[in-house]
């Protein structure tokens, strides 16, 4: 009697979970939508889609795996400083419903209630360019072996100044371009090579507000540079960028800014070797988005504002830096940096045989643009009022401040 009493028991309380349970098109093909299939679906960065339930469906108990531990969706920013408009952390509840719907089983749930199906550009994760620019040719990346800096230069044939909006840099073969940047020769001496756009695992593309864009002076030519790592297979890679421009009135000029630490000198060994650069504001801006910049070794990045007033504000901090990801860390609102404002970058190396990404644990490590050399740049985006021509001394591009 007590026996079938608790099986009758058994029976309801299955049936319970069942009713609550959270179902595919229901409860995560939306979550899925907002922060997975921008990287999750055919030709884009992550190994597997995410936009059916077919396709889903075997990977739930990873999926499950990578968002208890963090690893999924990859965001490194201390959530403690500043808020970023390209965010990709889930939101509260986010996860626990992923992680319920695996340990339910994975229901598929009933199609009616799948969202729309978000749609997507093909070959682009922005939308369609106004104007794509490539490589001119294809370049041979070699199966192994250590392959110098490539540069390929386009004439942008532009007869007028030219402002873009949004830009977005495509690898032709991801497997064996470890990064790209993108830059702007305007042809008129101090200004030299300007920053544009870039490409690095992670990086997700340029998107700046409405009535801010980027100037690309008429003549310039597009300097690609091209970093290529050997993957063990020969390659071919012609690496493409997409320019969408400006259809509303530009007001603000955004302007690539860095601290970088071309000094630096990191001993063998180090398990937590810090290094700081500086960049001074000569006048007043507004700061929008910030990237560091790191080899193999890099640790932690953390970028601080130290204002006229000797306040002093993080402004992003990168507790557990991954060189697989870089991305530009968008503030979700323009910060202002009244002139005479520092930007301060420290940054922290693991030298030591405990970082097991470590190329080598006995050499002093100097700048230099191969893995295992090392860089120390916190790259920084501002918008300024467009005013032109900009003024040379309007801020200072590498750091005066050694420390
Ligand atoms: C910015 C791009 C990006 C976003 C957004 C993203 N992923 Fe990924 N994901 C990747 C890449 C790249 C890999 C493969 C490299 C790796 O494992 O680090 C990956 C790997 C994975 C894996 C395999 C992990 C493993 O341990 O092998 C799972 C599972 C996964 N992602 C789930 C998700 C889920 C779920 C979301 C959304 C909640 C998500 N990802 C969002 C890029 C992304």
């Amino acid at each position: 009697m007590i026996l079938r009493f608790s099986a009758l028991t058994l029976v309801f309380a299955s049936a319970a979970v069942a009713a609550s349970a959270p179902t595919f098109h229901k409860d995560i093909e939306p979550i899925l939508q907002n922060r997975c299939q921008g990287c999750h679906r055919p030709g884009e960065a992550a190994p597997m889609s995410l936009l059916s339930y077919k396709e889903a469906r075997p990977w739930a108990k990873a999926i499950r795996g990578a968002v208890l531990s963090g690893k999924m969706p990859p965001w490194h920013a201390d959530p403690h400083y500043g808020k970023f408009s390209n965010d990709l952390s889930l939101a509260p509840g986010e996860k626990e419903t992923l992680v319920a719907w695996v340990d339910s089983g994975a229901p598929e749930g009933d199609p009616v209630n799948a969202p729309k199906p978000r749609s997507f550009v093909d070959g682009w994760s922005i939308p369609k360019p106004d104007m794509i620019f490539e490589m001119p040719e294809e370049f041979a990346v070699p199966a192994s072996g250590t392959v110098n800096y490539q540069y390929f230069t386009v004439p942008t044939g532009f007869t007028e100044d030219k402002w873009v909006e949004t830009v977005e840099v495509r690898p032709g073969d991801r497997s064996v371009v470890h990064h790209a940047i993108v830059m702007v020769d305007s042809g008129d001496g101090w200004r030299g090579q300007e920053y544009l756009a870039g490409y690095a695992p992670g990086m997700t593309p340029q998107f700046w507000k409405p009535g801010q864009a980027r100037l690309i002076k008429a003549g310039s030519c597009l300097v690609f540079q091209m970093h290529y790592t050997a993957s063990g297979k020969a390659s071919k890679d012609r690496t493409r960028i997409g320019l969408i421009f400006a259809r509303r009135p530009v007001k603000e000029q955004i302007v690539a800014m860095q601290a970088a630490a071309h000094w630096l000198s990191i001993p063998p060994g180090a398990p937590g070797y810090r290094v700081e650069a500086s960049t001074t504001m000569h006048e007043t801006v507004q700061l929008v988005g910030m990237r560091a910049h790191m080899h193999l070794r890099g640790k932690s990045f953390v970028f601080r504002a130290v204002y006229p007033t000797g306040e002093t504000e993080t402004l992003l901090d990168i507790p557990r830096y991954d060189f697989e990801w870089q991305p530009y860390y968008y503030l979700q609102t323009p910060k202002l940096l009244p002139r005479g404002t520092r930007i301060e970058c420290a940054a922290v190396y693991d030298n030591s045989p405990n970082n097991p990404h470590n190329p080598d644990p006995e050499a002093t490590v100097s700048w230099g643009p191969q893995s295992w050399d090392e860089m120390m740049i916190g790259w920084f985006d501002v918008a300024m009022a467009v005013r032109k021509p900009l003024a040379r001394r309007s801020f200072d591009r590498t750091s005066p401040d050694r420390p």
